[in-house]
């Protein structure tokens, strides 16, 4: 299950990308936001955040204006490491070596066809592990030393 949230900077993009994971045939749960009513985008990265951190869903993308409050917001709950992708190599680079469980996306930077392919990339794109595991630990471990 995929999670995807956007503020109303993020909602256009949100709408498309839905469509396009269920045309996919992704299993998708939409947290909103469902107009483009002006909303606050840290809200939205909390929601997403926890059903990810919480394992509720596997994966989860957040779009706002510039995808940089969804990032600073998103990156301040344990076990997230939301990555802000505007080009097809950065994305499958979150993935493959920082294991990016949330990607962020600008609706305001980039359009729609790139989007959709950045998207596409990183649910396809594999954690490699081996030196980058050790890498991804020790973030872990400057989390939990901030948590105690
Ligand atoms: C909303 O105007 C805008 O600030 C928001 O979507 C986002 O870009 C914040 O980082």
């Amino acid at each position: 299950m995929i999670a995807i949230g956007a503020d109303h900077g993020g909602y256009r993009l949100k709408t498309e990308i839905l469509n396009y994971l269920k045309q996919k045939g992704y299993q998708v749960k939409d947290f909103g936001t469902y107009t483009e009513t002006s909303v606050d985008y840290p809200d939205y990265a909390l929601i997403v955040g926890n059903a990810v951190s919480k394992g509720e869903c596997e994966k989860g993308i957040l779009i706002c204006g510039t995808g940089l409050g969804m990032s600073i917001a998103a990156n301040k709950i344990p076990g997230i490491r939301a990555a802000l992708c505007n080009d097809c190599y950065t994305a499958r680079m979150s993935r493959e070596h920082n294991n990016a469980n949330i990607l962020v996306l600008g609706e305001r930077v980039i359009g729609t066809g790139l989007a959709l392919e950045i998207v596409d990339i990183w649910l396809k794109s594999e954690f490699v592990g081996g030196r980058h595991a050790l890498r991804v630990e020790k973030i872990s471990k400057i989390e939990k030393n901030y948590m105690e």
